[in-house]
């Protein structure tokens, strides 16, 4: 369970989060919408306790990530918006990473250096990377570093999953395999998933509630069709762009 209380961040004079309150409950998927730069990403990085609020507190299955000794949670994973995978490694090097470094998620033990190899050649798989091990981040294209940065957090498998905008800049083919293999993990590691993302179908498709994410706050949450009736422009607005495009809402 996380729970988000009351947090307040600013850069310079932005004033990003302003008292944002949330619950995510043990096992299910949040999907968190939101106009571009209203601090969706600020707020995933704050749960993974990788930057502190000026105010406010989260705990996450009671402990405080915010507190100024925080225990590092270390079954908690994130794919960033921009993938960050480490560019001096190989993809096999970057998939086994957190593994390596952390051991077992749930146990902290170390996991041996084979056991690792099959994990990582299983995750790349998964991600329509097999055999991709050797190969340097900088050779791939954005849609396959993406699911690169997928696959180490597949590999890790930690019980608490944040994904920043898994689905962006893939084709529409490879975008549904993601969001397939999202739901997989998630029902095998019976997992908590927030994410952040911007296409309103793969958001439909994940969401056990709704999330929007407006002037530093969440202004309101819901289950999918409660939330698609609810008052908001912003709301009908997203509602909106549910809708397929026909030949008639063309200009010429
Ligand atoms: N480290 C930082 N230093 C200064 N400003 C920052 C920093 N991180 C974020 N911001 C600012 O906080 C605001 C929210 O940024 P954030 O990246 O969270 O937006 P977002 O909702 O994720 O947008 P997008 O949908 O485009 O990814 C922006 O105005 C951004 O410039
Ligand atoms: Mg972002």
């Amino acid at each position: 369970m996380i729970s988000i209380r009351n947090l307040w961040k600013r850069y310079g004079n932005t004033q990003v989060l302003q008292g944002l309150n949330l619950e995510v409950a043990q096992g299910e998927i949040l999907v968190i919408l939101g106009r571009s730069g209203v601090g969706k990403s600020v707020l995933l990085r704050h749960i993974m306790g990788i930057e502190k609020p000026d105010r406010g507190e989260i705990f996450i299955n009671d402990i405080e990530v915010t507190s100024d000794h925080p225990h590092l949670i270390k079954n908690m994973g994130m794919l960033f918006q921009g993938s960050a995978l480490f560019d001096s490694m190989t993809i096999g090097e970057n998939a086994a990473f957190y593994l390596q470094q952390h051991g077992d998620p749930r146990t902290g033990k170390p996991i041996p250096s084979s056991c690792i190899r099959e994990k990582v050649s299983q995750a790349l798989t998964m991600v329509g990377l097999a055999g991709k091990e050797e190969e340097m981040p900088a050779n791939l294209s954005g849609g396959m570093r993406k699911r690169a940065a997928l696959a180490r957090l597949i590999v890790y498998r930690p019980s608490i999953l944040l994904y920043d905008e898994p689905t962006t800049g893939l084709d529409p083919i490879t975008a549904k395999q993601i969001n397939e293999l999202i739901l997989t993990t998630q029902k095998e590691l019976r997992g908590t998933s927030i994410i952040v993302t911007h296409d309103m179908l793969s958001a439909f498709y994940l969401a056990d509630r709704l999330a929007l994410h407006q002037d530093g706050k969440i202004a309101h949450l819901a289950d999918p069709k409660t939330f698609l009736k609810i008052d908001d422009p912003t709301i009908q607005m997203l509602k909106e762009s549910l809708k397929l495009y026909t030949e008639n809402d063309r200009p010429h």
